[in-house]
């Protein structure tokens, strides 16, 4: 079956949402935010923080593994972090060379690197000292930083410092967010390297999954945003991949509905009350591109501060499980 991951999204995935996300089924791993690596030595606290899945094997509670991704520009810190994040065992370690943040990149991190392909050989391979064969060592990058002249150099400088898996997120740093994702620039880069190469970037519906394949060659795709918005286009895209059929629209509302129930839960455990009603109208803002009923739901509780009076809408919400 063609695979598809769970992307790293800081300040949006957590693991929260990863175990909301991974109860469908779908997914072949997920990827945490990253951890900034700087110039000392992470605790093995913040791995726990940023992945509590560690303390579970590394696994979302539905089974899905969970890799750990790293980023920073420093070969002998990021080898020195390697070491204690490979110490929990995490089910796979990233490398990020695609974080377009300004204050990221002025200090030497992400998508900058991608100018000195010398220098991410010799970050992967200092990483991959340090973590054991049995751990998968994957890498994340975009196709450069202006443009893609050195990007299938970048991505045969990763493979040769030890990366197993190389992700592609198809647009430059300079082109941000900004749509369309370039699936074709992909194509010379998985032809350049012998590892998996998984296609990234605006696929938002089944058939931007078949384009994206087509057009980048790659059998394996990464979501982001769009597994956020639309949590049921994973098992959409399986389905037709096995020739099953695909539920009507009001039955997968109420899966969502069961996602959002099971998230809320999780949110109540873990944030204070106050924060509480912001992290769901987040997920509900994105929710609102695939399904009309989320547009009501979020319209509901927008203007609600308590998470006392979000949960008595959520109550009364028609379809919203009862007793989690
Ligand atoms: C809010 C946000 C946070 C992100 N954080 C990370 C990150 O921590 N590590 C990373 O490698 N990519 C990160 N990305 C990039 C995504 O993983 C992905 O490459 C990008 O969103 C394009 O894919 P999409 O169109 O499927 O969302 C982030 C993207 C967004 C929108």
């Amino acid at each position: 079956m063609p695979r598809l991951i769970l992307a790293p999204m800081q300040g949006l995935l957590d693991h929260l949402l990863r175990d909301a996300l991974t109860r469908i089924d779908g997914y072949s791993h997920c990827v945490t935010e990253f951890a900034r690596v700087t110039g000392s030595i992470l605790p093995r606290s913040f791995y726990h923080r940023i992945s509590p899945e560690l303390a579970r094997g590394g696994r979302t509670e539905a089974g899905t593994a969970v890799r750990v991704q790293m980023l920073g520009s420093d070969p002998d810190m990021m080898a020195a972090n390697a070491r204690v994040l490979a110490s929990l065992a995490p089910p796979g370690i990233d490398l990020n060379f695609g974080c377009p943040a300004p204050t990221v990149n002025r200090h030497r991190g992400g998508a900058v690197l991608l100018e000195e392909p010398e220098l991410l050989y010799r970050i992967a391979a200092a990483v991959r000292a340090e973590v054991p064969p049995t751990i998968p060592f994957s890498a994340k990058m975009r196709l450069g930083l202006h443009d893609s002249s050195l990007a299938r150099e970048c991505a045969q400088a990763l493979e040769a410092g030890g990366v197993e898996e190389l992700a592609v997120h198809a647009r430059t740093r300079d082109q941000g967010y900004q749509p369309p994702a370039h699936w074709r620039e992909i194509a010379p880069i998985r032809e350049a390297v012998a590892i998996p190469v998984v296609a990234n970037g605006d696929v938002w519906t089944v058939e931007d999954w078949l384009r994206c394949r087509e057009e980048s060659g790659c059998e394996d795709v990464m979501l982001g945003r769009s597994a956020v918005a639309d949590p049921l286009l994973a098992r959409r895209i399986q389905a037709l991949a096995r020739g099953e059929a695909i539920r009507p629209q009001e039955e997968e509302w109420l899966e969502v509905l069961a996602l959002i129930a099971r998230f809320w839960q999780g949110v109540g455990v873990r944030y204070e009350a106050k924060k509480r009603p912001g992290r769901l109208k987040q997920w509900l803002m994105l929710l609102e591109r695939t399904f009309p009923q989320a547009r009501e739901l979020c319209a509901a509780v927008k203007l609600l501060r308590e998470a006392s009076e979000v949960e008595a809408v959520l109550a009364r919400w028609p379809g919203f499980p009862s007793g989690l």
